[in-house]
């Protein structure tokens, strides 16, 4: 599985890439939003983005029809070689999702819920179908079992191009434990759960007991 971050914030992203485990972004209208972000600034945003990460970098179109999701979605892709269009799942969505994948624009379709929203996405041309885990826990159904269903349904058709499936909407090291067990291509994670990705307990009783001893052997 590759780890994603999702996030906006540029600082956060330098971060988890000199970690060396950071394999893209994918950003949303609020992760921009809680940067701060003005509209003006949002394409220069992206390209700062692009510039700091070897891999995709999913940006959204916040259009509502086909068209303006594909005038926006050859605006975005113009901004970097690295710019992964995000379009959500809708019938506007899939419409625009074709024809970008026609010209060779890689689209990302988020919001998507269901098995045959992502078997559509996937029909459509999606280069990455993004299933929500945490919205779903949000409102107490089983988020990592609607995960599950995706991975295997996409998992049994060949759809003629390359498809990843993506688990968003992330809330814990869990999330992520459980997504990898199931077979997810990546996991986009916010920072703060990234972070908790590589802490254990024991990890840091282990080296506190380390420290200690060669205190120890210093001192003898
Ligand atoms: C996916 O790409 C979305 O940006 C994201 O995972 C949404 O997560 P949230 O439910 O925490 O807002």
């Amino acid at each position: 599985m590759k780890f994603f971050l999702d996030t906006a914030d540029l600082a956060e992203i330098e971060e988890a890439a000199s970690w060396g485990v950071l394999a893209g972004v994918t950003t949303n209208p609020t992760l921009y939003a809680r940067t701060g972000g003005k509209l003006a600034d949002f394409h220069n945003h992206i390209k700062r983005i692009c510039e700091l990460v070897d891999g995709p970098v999913s940006a959204e179109s916040v259009a509502m029809t086909r068209d303006e999701m594909v005038r926006d979605g050859r605006e975005l892709a113009a901004l970097a070689d690295n710019v992964v269009v995000k379009l959500p799942t809708t019938i506007e969505g899939l419409a625009a999702t074709k024809q970008l994948a026609s010209e060779g624009i890689p689209v990302n379709m988020t919001l998507c819920f269901s098995v045959p929203q992502a078997i559509m996405a996937a029909r459509a041309g999606a280069r990455y179908i993004s299933p929500f885990v945490g919205r779903f826990d949000d409102i107490s159904e089983d988020g990592l079992g609607q995960l599950n269903d995706v991975v295997a349904a996409v998992n049994n058709y060949d759809f003629g191009h390359d498809v990843e499936i993506i688990a968003a909407s992330v809330r814990s090291a869990n999330h992520v434990a459980q997504a990898a067990l199931m077979g997810a291509d990546i996991a986009t994670v916010p920072f703060a759960a990234l972070k908790k990705c590589v802490q254990h307990p024991l990890t840091d009783r282990g080296l506190d007991a380390f420290m200690k001893d060669w205190e120890k052997v210093q001192n003898a």
